[in-house]
This record gives structure tokens, sequence and C-alpha cells, in this order.
């Protein structure tokens, strides 16, 4: 939602009330909450039920005064003699969005752009992303917000969606294990963290009507799967629904999903909100257990003549608003916090400074090309090296003070930038963003590469000892972008890299790309010509510092892809379902692949691609010794251990992955899965660490559609230990000598249409 300003408020009524009577209404908080609900007016019911959104802001309700904080996404309505407060929920993912220069404030509310999701995830460091989610979470606390709109936990499942940035992995493990640290570090602020977009919100393409039509299998073990951990591990207060379909039921006014398998199943007991305007029928969102409509005042004359015409049963109500209740009385604002309006930004940028040097990945390095060695003169190209994306568009998108560019943070760390490159593109950067008529702060980001002639290449090389190159993308919530304008480099920027390297190598010297990027790109066709190439993601409003850390070698590089990089985007398996049908207007999105996303796929179907998921150079190695693994079949319990030593000539921490191979005589599975990950402590050169991980039936299993039961199937187990999923270092087995059912779950979400799945048994 990228509406602006909402407002909450106060029951100017209230005041107006004989004390007497307000002191024998049952307040919140002191009273059972039954007795408060019990005390509500129908009105007021389905006042609770639903926002104070966007229209409290250009149309208040009656009797309501407004006190305002621009930039929220929305509030929930408070009822002052009851004792309800009014709470407030923020975006989102990469940090706390709201106006700074909201009218009144005294200095502007800047928030700090951590580094997005997708390099969150590449660090594959759960405390580090904690901490991350402590530092966001202060803001929130801070700025007088009740709940973070965040984490997004959808999968990544095609490079051209548009939200991709916002998400953390095309691994559910991944993703699961990220999501519920995030929830933990923003908690720990005694804020709420809000888990979205509950379920399948993969495309952006009519995001609001598009039916995800994916077999039970692919949604418990893929879609579901990552929200099912955070969810278990971190207890988040909210869950947030998305706008889409799935298998034919707006999510939103799905029992079977906000119920069942949410509630009853996982038995999560906070609340659950809608997407901004979503569904279509809020009586069907109230039955299915969505307790909040968010923005909602819209819908709240529907819901009151359902309970009238008795379509809707007031006790559905009540139970919704328990939930609600439950929720609010969590807030700092109910608690009465005083919030300063001013979070400590400065170790907060330490926090993102940290976050992005840990997910910021090394590609390529020929000939240990980095770190620089000598504090060079760079001959620094392309616009976005200029013009740092901190983060994607969209309601993702956050306020900061200030971000640094390449050629800011290179010449701070000593290197000499090439003065003509730098005051061209500085021109032609001022020169777009005073053209725009809009939207100026990315006008940049979405504009062609300009055209440098070979002579011009060949002139500023010259002068300089090795050249940068930047090639960035952006893109953001409500649009996917295309495979010729996203995921392919345009000819112009093909043509910088050519020439760039063609000149430089004549010169005997280097060549660096660097990905300022949300969302996976072609590779295969230009990633020999340069020297080295890092992968630099969105990484916040540091990132571009992080990056001269790491071209200078103060910091070793230390990402991992948490996405494949394939080869050419027809090898993406939804490449031709994405995103829907009838293409012009998709209806249906069918997800044919099934169970094979991301690595999943190209293991099982021996497709190579460019970069492997999990992969990313150090300036150190490391060696993996003495795999232990103790099998404990009674409890269904796997307990492993490795060594690994530093055995290069950099400080660095690896990420060891822990994939399985599980038998297929019975069911079908992917070639591997990710099933366990740890990072080592920074190591010295010479030191080693001996680090631990379990594996427990769940993570054995496959789901079995027709019985809707988790099985561990007998046969022999492989455990798959390594640097990525494509560089396994050891490997040891086990035998399971019986099949055992783990958990039988309800056969509920069943397909619409039948799903025609990729298999490898065809
Ligand atoms: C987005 C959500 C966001 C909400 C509130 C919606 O458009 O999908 O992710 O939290 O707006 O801004």
């Amino acid at each position: 939602m990228k509406k602006t300003t909402i407002c909450f408020s106060t029951l100017l009524i209230a005041s107006a009330l004989n004390a007497q009577v307000i002191k024998h209404l049952p307040q919140l908080g002191k009273d059972n909450t039954d007795s408060v609900i019990a005390a509500m007016t129908l009105q007021e019911k389905v006042n609770i039920v639903t926002g104070l959104g966007d229209d409290t802001w250009t149309n208040p309700p009656q009797g309501k005064a407004t006190v305002i904080i621009n930039g929220i996404a929305g509030c929930t309505y408070d009822i002052p003699h009851l004792g309800i407060t009014p709470t407030v929920m923020a975006d989102g993912p990469a940090g706390l969005r709201i106006d700074p220069l909201s009218s009144g404030n005294k200095k502007p509310h800047y928030c700090i752009a951590y580094p997005t999701a997708t390099v969150l995830a590449s660090t594959w460091n759960t405390s580090l992303v904690e901490e991350v989610g402590k530092a966001m979470g202060n803001e929130v606390l801070e700025y007088g917000c009740d709940v973070l709109l965040s984490p997004a936990m959808n999968i990544q499942r095609n490079p051209l969606a548009g939200r991709n940035f916002e998400y953390y992995s095309e691994d559910p493990l991944l993703s699961g294990k990220m999501g519920a640290a995030m929830v933990r570090g923003l908690q720990s602020n005694g804020i709420g963290a809000c888990v979205k977009h509950f379920v399948a919100n993969n495309q952006e393409t009519n995001r609001k009507s598009i039916n995800e039509i994916i077999s039970q299998r692919a949604l418990r073990e893929i879609y579901l799967r990552g929200f099912e951990i955070a969810i278990k591990e971190s207890n988040p207060w909210v869950v947030m629904s998305s706008y889409n379909r799935v298998n034919g039921f707006h999510t939103a006014e799905n029992r079977e999903l906000l119920t069942t398998i949410l509630r009853d199943e996982w038995g999560f007991k906070g609340m659950v909100t809608t997407d901004w305007w979503s569904g279509t029928d809020a009586t069907s969102q109230m039955y299915a257990g969505n307790d909040m409509l968010m923005p909602g005042c819209y819908q709240r004359e529907e819901l009151l003549q359902a309970v009238k015409t008795h379509r809707l049963s007031e006790s559905i109500l009540d139970r919704n608003i328990k939930r609600i209740l439950n929720y609010v009385v969590q807030t700092p604002r109910f608690k009465n916090y005083h919030y300063t309006n001013s979070p400590d930004l400065t170790a907060h940028a330490l926090t993102a400074l940290k976050a992005a040097e840990e997910g910021i990945t090394l590609l390529s390095n020929k000939n240990n090309c980095l770190p620089l060695k000598k504090k060079n003169r760079v001959a620094l190209f392309g616009k976005t090296s200029y013009s740092f994306i901190p983060g994607g568009t969209g309601s993702g998108e956050v306020n900061y003070n200030y971000t640094a560019s390449l050629n800011e943070t290179l010449k701070q760390s000593g290197f000499k930038v090439n003065a003509s490159l730098e005051s061209y593109y500085i021109h032609f950067a001022d020169s777009l963003r005073t053209a725009a008529k809009e939207d100026k702060k990315h006008a940049v980001d979405f504009a062609k590469e300009p055209v440098l002639s070979p002579e011009t290449i060949r002139r500023q090389t010259a002068q300089s000892d090795v050249a940068i190159i930047t090639v960035g993308r952006n893109a953001g919530e409500g649009w996917d972008r295309k495979e010729q304008d996203y995921f392919l480099l345009s000819d112009t920027e093909k043509e910088l890299v050519e020439e760039v390297c063609k000149s430089c190598h004549e010169q005997g010297k280097k060549v660096i790309v660097v990905l300022n990027i949300g969302s996976v790109i072609e590779t295969t066709s230009w990633k020999e010509l340069p020297d080295a190439i890092l992968l630099a993601w969105q990484s916040g409003q540091k990132g571009a510092d992080a990056l001269a850390e790491i071209i200078k070698g103060n910091i070793t590089p230390s990402g991992k892809l948490p996405v494949t990089f394939p080869e050419k985007y027809s090898d993406v398996p939804s490449a031709t379902t994405f995103p829907g049908e009838p293409a012009a207007d998709p209806i249906n999105s069918f997800y044919n692949e099934g169970i094979y996303v991301g690595y999943r796929y190209y293991d099982s179907f021996n497709v190579t691609p460019s970069y492997a998921f999990g992969y990313g150079l150090s300036y150190t190695n490391f060696k993996y010794s003495n795999l232990q693994l103790n099998f404990n079949e009674s409890a269904l319990t796997l307990k492993g251990k490795v060594t690994l030593t530093n055995a290069g000539h950099y400080n660095g921490k690896e990420v060891v992955q822990v994939y399985l191979s599980a038998p297929t005589d019975n069911i079908e599975k992917p070639e591997q899965e990710l099933e366990a990950f740890v990072k080592t402590k920074e190591l010295k050169p010479g030191e080693s660490e001996t680090v631990c991980f379990e594996l427990h039936g769940r993570s054995l299993s496959s789901f079995w559609n027709d019985s809707s039961e988790w099985v561990v199937d007998k046969g022999i187990y492989q455990i798959k230990v390594g640097a990525s999923s494509k560089d396994i270092r050891l490997q040891g087995s086990f035998i399971l000598k019986q099949q055992h059912v783990i958990e039988k779950d309800h056969y509920v979400l069943q397909p619409n249409y039948e799903v025609k799945e990729l298999s490898t048994h065809k």
C-alpha cells in the first residue's frame, strides 16, 4: 500500500460521557475481555474488526478526532470508554516506513534502510538477522508504532516477480529460519511482527485476483513450510493474509488456510489481518478467521448488515474481537509507552553495515583480483556506481536520510576515483532527476545506461589502475518485470562490460563488476569477461560502505546465494507459466513445477545453473573434516558435527550447508534438499571450529498428498555437507528400516483445477 498519511484517533464523545458511567464500564486490561466485548454495541463490534485506514485521513468517522503520524500503513480502531487504545501498524521488511517530514516533527524522523530480505538471507546468519530485527524494532517502538508489517516470507519462485527483494529465498527452510530470527529480534522490543503475505503472493501481476493453482504437496513442502517454521519458532503477534487466491479462494476468505492450518495444525494464537484492501467478501473473511480487515472502514456497513440479516453470527465477530483485543493489550500504545522519537540511528546504521558486509556475495574472483592490494586509481563506470540502490520500491521502501554511493565510499577508503567519469555520471544522474516529473528518487534506477564510446572508455581506463562497473536494477510492489528489461543486460550494458574489459585487459588492468540488483539476472553471457563479480544486491543505505570494505579487504566476503542464478530465463521451471494465463490478463497461474522450485528443479533435472544455490566465494578457503553422524531411529533424530578449518590467509566465516537426499521408492523427491545450515564464527587462518546440526522427523519426511500425511520413508538417506549445493565436501548416510508416519494433517486446500505437475518419473 503506497498511501502515505493515516490517522489515529480519540473518541471525542468520550470526554462528554458521564464519569460515573465510564467507571462502571468494563475496561480492557483490567476486566475480563469477554465482559469488554459484551459491553460493545454492534456498531462498535464492526468498527473494531475494521481498521481506521486511509479513509480516516480523508473521511474521519463521525465523532473521531485525529492525531497524525504520516506514512504509516494503518491503525486499529479505539474505543476509549472501554479502555481500548488504537494501535499503529507500519511497513515494512527493510526497515520502518514512516514519513520523516511529518508536520510538527522537531527534527525529521528518518529510519535506517537495512539490507533487503534477500541480502539478510545471503548472510545465512540467524543471530545477525535477529540483531537487525532488534535494531529495526527499536525504531518502531521509539517512533510510536506498535507493529512492523514484516517479515515478508513468500518464496522467490521466479526472477521476474516484482517483490523478490522483499522475500528471503527460493528455499523454505532458509526463508523460515530467517523469518523466525527477524520476528524474535523485532518482538524483543515489545512491539509486534506481522508475518506476510500468507500465502503464495509470488507474483504482482493481477495480484488481487490471480488464482494460484498449487498441489497440496507443493503448498505444504514449499509455500507453507517457511511460514510454518517462522510461526512455530517465533510466535509472531500478527499474520497477514495475502491478496491472491489459492486453489480458487482468496486466502483472506479461506477458513482451511486461516483456521484449519494456521490455528488448528500450527497452533497460532495471534491475530490475522488482511493485506490492504484485499478480498471481496467481508463476511467470509470474518468466518475464515481473518480477524482484522485493513484498512477496513469501507466494510463496516457490509458487516453490520450481515449480522442484522443473520448472514454473520455475532459470536464469530466476538471470537475475532477477542483475538484483536488480546493483541491490543500487548502493544506499547496500550501500555502507555512514552516513545522518544529518537532511536539510536548511529548504532543502527552500524548494524545495517554489518549485515550488508555479510550478505554481499563474491561470485567470481579470477587470480585473486580482489581484494585490491593498493589504493588504486579507479575508473568507475555505470550510473548506479554514483546512485546506489539501497532497496526496492513500494511498501518495502524506507525513508532513510542518506545513502552513500560507491564513488564516495571508495574515496573515503583512500581510492582515487577518476574525476571526469565521476563528473559525467553525476551530471547524467542529476539531469535525470531534474527531468523526472514524479518519481525523482528512482529516476536513475529505471533510466537506461548512458552510451560511452570505445574511445572514451579507452581514454578513461588509461588514466586508471583498475575499473569497476556497476549494473543496477530496481523493481517493486504492484508490477512484475520482463525478461528483456530486467533479467537480460541491455545492449548498452553488455557493450560497456565488453569494452571496459577489452580496454583494461589490453592494458594489463583488472575489471570488477558490481551487481546492485534486487533479484536474479542473466550472467552466463558475460560473466567470464571481468576479473571479479561482487553481488551487492540491494544492501541498504550502508551497502556501498560495505562494498568498499570488501573491495579493500577489511572484510572477507561470506555471503552465499539464497537463490539460484539460472543460465537463461527459459531454464526457470516456472518460465512458461509465469505470471499465468491468459497471458494478456492472467486469471490462473498453474504451479506445474510442483515441488521443483529453484535448486530442487535444477539439481533433479540436471539443468546447469550459472551460479548454484548456496554458492559464494571467500578471500580465504575452508577445509571440511571429521563429519560425524549419529542417527537415532526411535527418536527420528540425526545429530551431526563437522570441523571447519580456515586454510587460507584471511580471516573469514563459512556457511556450512547440510543437504539431504531421501529414498524415492515410494514417492519422488528432489535430488537434494537443504535441511540445516550453520555459519561459523570468524576464523583466523589456521583456526578451526566444530559446528553441530540436528535433523528431525519433519526434515526427513515428505508430504503425501492423498493421505495428507508427513511420512518418513524407509531406505537409505544421504547427508551431504558442503560449501554450496554443488560443492559437497563430505557425505555420510544412514538407513531407516521402517516407514514412519509422523503427522497426519487435514485434507484441505485441494486445487480447483488439475495441476499437470512435473515429475522425474515421466
Ligand atoms: C502490501 C503489504 C503492505 C500493505 C500496507 C500492501 O499493498 O502488499 O505488504 O504491508 O500494503 O502498506
